[in-house]
């Protein structure tokens, strides 16, 4: 059903190309081809019975008589709200994980014990027994969750970077208890509360926050705490990853402590029993979104069940029309609701672990930690069924597909490690011109712009070319891996300067941290080169672009991109265009704010000009070359 090139993955097209017999996203984009202009440009108000209203410049006020900025304002805080709540509710099943795990609820190891005694060095806890020193690190995440709004969140102070938080400071930026800020979010915006766009996209930066050093990095620390910290090593990629022989299970989510069971039984003798009696050669956790991205970075802890990464958010339905798939497992988003025909007509059944994702066909089966190995079983029996039933009955195939030598593994400390202990060579070359700035490609990945991953893909092509190195985080990381471009191959498009860095270390030019929370491991990145070279974040030749961003998760990581002082790419803006305020605000009075600044341009050269420039410019004001 796909006639044209709709994704920057050729062989995914033309797998596409060739399933005409299943519906995917591809085939539905050209049928809501046409936008609503006044949700494009966030000037609709559904918050009363009056309404919608619709503002325009012939109706420039709602009947209450909002403006088209109090209107913009509060859809956007409201998104923002939106996906720092999803975030949080990740942290939250995290941190009750390492708690229930450290307590004694459950029998699964605490894999990332180095991790486990650097996050309690920095809480300032003084217990030396690791397992109340993971409880406390647990109840001390989960306080500041809870922690009412007139109350400061203390851990902001323990991690985050000093000039940064400073400056957040003398703003009036310092966030209460997290879910706090997230349900004042909601309150402020709800019918006939603030009319004030200023304080709302002040308190959209304080979610920001809020997103990135909670729900991104301590979401990270504790899975590195629990399922052990990520190693560099190659991985292999695409849909090649996916052998018929095995029983398959996809996992698609941003969960991965609720795997942990699952990814132990499966391995076991009585699961592999099983497996052979129905002709299997075992059971395999194929990975899909931003979860399969975490299982790749930590592959060296879970290599003997995990199959390898498939690719992002819209492969999942190819993926299945593989008919290689015996079941799907979703805890979280991006699982797409488009997969559900697509299970049916497959007979692949779906389970869900958490009901925030519940699927309408889906059996519910809820995560408990001391119920996960009966979890993790009754996983597997549906998956064994389902090979029963199903191989022999649906056609199998799988293209060749992917990359064998894909760069995994990375977070702030493996690559840090990999440079000799420290980031200095990376800051000589950087000094030296030969790295001539870094660009933060991350978040996700969408089917509109210019189609799947183009926009994602032509931008690092771009950026790379002009020696910056890129880094990845988020479903931008499934395609530019896809496509090759974190492969040690791929030096051979950069820069000339740019690709001998490449080629003396063995790197790709796009390194790939993995799923969405890594954009925190970026974030403990650049303020480690921000204090070597002893300026604030926003003076370093860094910039970020969300090209293709998709989601409510997105537009908090952005307000964290900007609470940071970041220059943030999109090529498509917010539906916030129809507040001149708000517009305003956020891409150009924010530089006098925060620092940060959204930029918007739909364009790929011009907007790898744009990111070059702001680099070019960081670099002269900090005096290098
Ligand atoms: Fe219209 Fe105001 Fe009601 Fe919104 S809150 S729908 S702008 S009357
Ligand atoms: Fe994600």
């Amino acid at each position: 059903m796909v006639n044209k090139c709709l994704s920057a993955d050729c062989g995914l097209n033309e797998f596409l190309q060739s399933k005409k017999e299943v519906e995917t996203s591809f085939d539905r984009l050209a049928s809501q081809a046409s936008k609503c202009g006044f949700g494009l440009k966030g000037v609709c108000c559904r918050l009363c019975a009056q309404g919608p209203c619709r503002i325009s410049d012939r109706a420039p006020k709602g009947i209450c008589g909002a403006t088209a900025d109090t209107v913009v304002a509060r859809n956007f805080l409201r998104s923002v709200a939106g996906g720092a709540a999803c975030y949080l509710h990740i942290l939250e099943n995290a941190a009750n994980n390492l708690k229930g795990i450290a307590s004694g609820k459950a029998t699964l190891p605490l894999k990332g014990k180095e991790r486990l005694a650097e996050v309690a060095r920095v809480f300032g806890i003084v217990e030396e027994d690791s397992s109340r020193q993971a409880v406390q690190v647990a109840e001390m995440i989960l306080a500041d969750l809870y922690r009412p709004r007139a109350e400061k969140m203390r851990l902001v102070e323990a991690v985050a970077y000093r000039p940064r938080r400073e400056r957040w400071q003398e703003l009036n930026l310092l966030p209460g208890g997290a879910k706090a800020e997230v349900f004042d979010a909601l309150v402020k915006t709800s019918t006939n509360l603030s009319s004030d766009p200023v304080d709302m996209l002040l308190h959209a930066l304080r979610l920001g926050i809020v997103t990135g050093i909670y729900g991104l990095i301590f979401t990270n620390l504790l899975n590195d705490i629990m399922l052990g910290e990520p190693e560099l090593r190659p991985a292999k990629v695409g849909f090649s990853v996916v052998d018929p022989d095995y029983i398959n299970i996809v996992v698609s989510g941003h969960q991965q402590s609720l795997l942990s069971f699952l990814q132990e039984y499966l391995v076991s003798d009585e699961a592999f029993k099983l497996a052979r009696e129905v002709g299997a050669k075992g059971f395999k956790i194929v990975g899909c979104t931003c979860v399969g991205q975490d299982l790749q970075l930590r592959a060296a802890h879970n290599e003997e069940v995990f199959a390898g990464h498939v690719g992002n958010n819209f492969t999942i339905e190819a993926l299945l029309a593989t008919g290689a798939i015996d079941l799907v497992v979703s805890e979280f988003n991006c699982t797409i609701p488009g997969i559900e025909p697509i299970c049916d007509q497959l007979k692949i059944p779906q389970i869900c672990l958490d009901d925030v994702a519940k699927k309408q066909n889906a059996q519910y089966l809820p995560f408990r930690l001391d119920g996960g190995l009966d979890l993790a079983r009754k996983i597997a029996e549906a998956a064994l069924e389902s090979y029963r039933v199903r191989r022999g009955q649906v056609k199998v195939e799988v293209p060749d597909h992917g990359y064998e030598d894909v760069l995994t593994g990375l977070s702030e400390k493996s690559l840090k490690k990999f440079l000799g202990g420290t980031y200095q060579p990376l800051i000589e070359l950087i000094a030296e011109g030969q790295i001539k700035g870094v660009a933060a490609v991350v978040g996700c990945s969408n089917l509109t712009v210019k189609g799947h991953d183009i926009f994602t893909v032509e931008l690092a092509k771009e950026l790379i070319k002009r020696d910056i190195l890129v880094l990845s985080a988020g479903c931008t990381s499934g395609g530019l891996e896809n496509c090759g471009l974190a492969s040690p191959a791929a030096a051979k498009l950069a820069g000339e300067k740019l690709q001998a860095v490449c080629r003396k270390l063995g790197i790709p030019p796009v390194l790939n941290f993995g799923p969405c929370l890594s954009i925190g491991r970026l974030e403990m990145v650049a303020a480690d080169l921000a204090q070597a070279l002893r300026v604030d974040l926003p003076q370093l030749p860094l910039v970020l672009s969300a090209p293709q961003w998709l989601e409510e998760q997105a537009l908090a990581d952005g307000a964290f991109g900007l609470a940071l002082g970041l220059p943030l790419h999109l090529a498509m803006p917010p539906f916030i265009t129809g507040s001149p305020l708000v517009t305003k605000i956020l891409t150009e009075e924010m530089k006098n704010l925060t620092g940060g600044q959204v930029i918007v341009e739909g364009e790929v050269i011009p907007a790898a000009e744009k990111l070059e420039s702001i680099i070019v410019e960081k670099r002269a004001a900090i005096g290098l070359p």
